[in-house]
């Protein structure tokens, strides 16, 4: 078997959560550049929209197939389960990716009122009914199609905040009291912790049904964030820069392919060695 043989998604049907955003588009790229499908599914309509343009114009001959779904509703994760089943035959892989990102860096618009001391109870439910319920129910869903069939791959895209705690320095904004300073949000730690968990539990559940589970681990990505906030992040990062959003594609492939047939409940980092600091 040649390595070109090992990293091929050839018609794997690879379905993508949260893959209007950021990170999920690039995701869609990388298993479009390896030969199989990005199944995109999210709750922008307009970014699905987009974010289909976008990768057909990159991929004129590849597949894109897109579904405006809510995961934190299993039903609506049942009747996409359906669809492909009946249009494919089959689920390979699933990147639970979706998440509420709080932008930390701009604006402090009352940041300060997701402070620990007071968060919201309706925000930490909202924000693990995203992260962490939802990834829980497309495993469940998408996982039993795999289950039936043998074989599948689970990657959970946790953050180097699910080995770390945040460093809230680097939040700060000049002339705020302490009460209004922002900060990244305790729902942000518990859910990435929680989501290497989750991989470990699958990855043993699983084992014996031919389904690996992984989790990435990718660190802060350039997407024009002011400058001070960059500065304050980089000299955290060994590699003194941040990510570039396609900086991630190559372990994707990685990790959803044969490349990693012997890997399963893995953590993998990748954060310019922000975490060995
Ligand atoms: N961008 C970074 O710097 C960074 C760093 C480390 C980890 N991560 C993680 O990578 C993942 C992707 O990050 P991103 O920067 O692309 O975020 P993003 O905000 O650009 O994308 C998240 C997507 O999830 C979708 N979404 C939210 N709730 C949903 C729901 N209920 N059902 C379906 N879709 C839903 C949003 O509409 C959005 O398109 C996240 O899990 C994030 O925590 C990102």
């Amino acid at each position: 078997m040649t390595a070109t043989d090992l990293f091929s998604l050839q018609d794997r049907i690879v379905i993508i959560t949260g893959g209007a955003g950021l990170l999920g588009g690039k995701h869609a790229e990388a298993v479009l550049s390896a030969g199989g499908i990005p199944v995109l599914l999210d709750i922008s309509k307009e970014g699905l929209k987009a974010a289909k343009k976008r990768l057909l114009a990159a991929y004129p001959e590849g597949k894109v197939e897109t579904f405006l779904a809510d995961i934190t509703d299993r039903a609506q994760l049942e009747t996409i389960r359906e669809a492909l089943m009946g249009q494919y035959g089959r689920i390979d892989c699933l990147i639970n990716n979706a998440a509420n990102n709080p932008k930390m860096e701009g604006p402090a618009e009352n940041m300060g009122a997701i402070r620990f001391e007071n968060f919201p109870l309706n925000i930490w439910q909202q924000d693990i009914a995203v992260g962490l319920t939802g990834a829980l129910l497309c495993a469940q869903v998408f996982g039993e199609a795999m289950a039936k069939a043998k074989q599948g791959v689970i990657l959970n895209i946790s953050s180097d905040l699910g080995i770390i705690a945040p460093d809230q320095r680097i939040y700060k904004k000049e002339g705020l009291t302490e009460e209004e300073q922002t900060v990244k949000p305790v729902t942000y730690s518990v859910i990435k912790h929680g989501l290497i968990g989750l991989t470990k539990y699958l990855a043993t559940y699983y084992a014996d049904k031919g389904i690996r589970a992984n989790t990435l681990c990718p660190a802060g990505v350039e997407n024009g964030q002011p400058e001070d906030f960059v500065e304050k992040l980089t000299n955290l990062v060994p590699m003194g820069r941040m990510a570039k959003p396609e900086e991630y594609m190559g372990t994707i492939v990685y990790l959803l392919s044969d490349a990693s047939r012997y890997m399963t409940g893995s953590t993998v980092i990748v954060d310019g060695g922000r975490t060995c600091w």
